[in-house]
């Protein structure tokens, strides 16, 4: 049986990709499936947690008995996430964030225009991880993901750690997304990195498993 350790407790989860528009009919996104957040969103309420999944545009069926609140781009998400951690216990950033979007949102489609194609500038969308934990209610557990590449044994852990420090949060899952990584997959991998030094290995399991094992380590730490 599932333990019951989140009755009472209230969580947030952000989950998929940021769309970011270009103009009417375009925009810049990514390749998140959401299945991650989604998981986490569904597993939290399993164990008992009153949970807003804050999603991002997916195909995925919304979980039962979760408040789903559903945004498109980066400043939308940060908006939602803002009001939802109000009074959370825990907070979990599952989401593909676009770091940056147009800098302009053209009014119209944008035209082919003889061979040149037009400027695309960007702006640099907020940290909404690290906004959060600036904002942090007390007790409050905060959790980052940090997709990384490189060499899949030591390089991407200090990437991790180092990431970890800069966000700031108590927990941070560090996964590898070379070839057959996580992205658009079932199952996932990692390593979960405590701001206290911990470190857990998450074998090669569903994206329950990684769930259950990020809500285990964020109960251990809820007073
Ligand atoms: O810096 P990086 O994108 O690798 O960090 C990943 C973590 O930070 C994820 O938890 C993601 O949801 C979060 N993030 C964020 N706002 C951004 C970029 C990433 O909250 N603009």
């Amino acid at each position: 049986a599932l333990p019951r350790d989140l009755v009472g407790r209230r969580v947030v989860v952000s989950a998929g990709g940021t769309r970011e528009p270009l103009d009417p009919v375009r925009f810049l996104g990514n390749r998140s499936s959401g299945k991650q957040g989604y998981a986490l969103a569904k597993v939290a309420a399993q164990r008992g947690a009153h949970v807003t999944l804050v999603a991002g545009p997916t195909d995925l069926a919304a979980p039962a008995a979760v408040e789903l609140v559903r945004i498109g781009t980066a400043l939308e998400l940060r908006e939602a996430m803002h009001e939802a951690a109000k009074g959370a216990d825990a907070v979990v950033m599952a989401a593909a964030v676009a770091d940056f979007r147009p800098s302009d949102l053209a009014g119209h489609k944008i035209k082919k225009d003889g061979s040149e194609p037009p400027p695309l500038r960007l702006a640099v969308n907020p940290d909404i991880l690290v906004e959060l934990v600036a904002a942090r209610e007390p007790g409050q557990v905060i959790v980052g993901f940090a997709a990384e590449t490189g060499d899949e044994t030591t390089e991407f852990l200090e990437y991790g750690r180092r990431k970890l420090a800069r966000k700031g949060s108590d927990l941070l899952l560090v996964n590898w997304v070379g070839e057959g990584g996580a992205f658009e997959n079932a199952d996932n991998q990692g390593r979960l990195l405590g701001a206290d030094g911990s470190e857990t290995e998450v074998p090669h399991g569903s994206k329950a498993l990684l769930a259950a094992r990020i809500w285990d380590a964020v109960a251990t730490r809820l007073t």
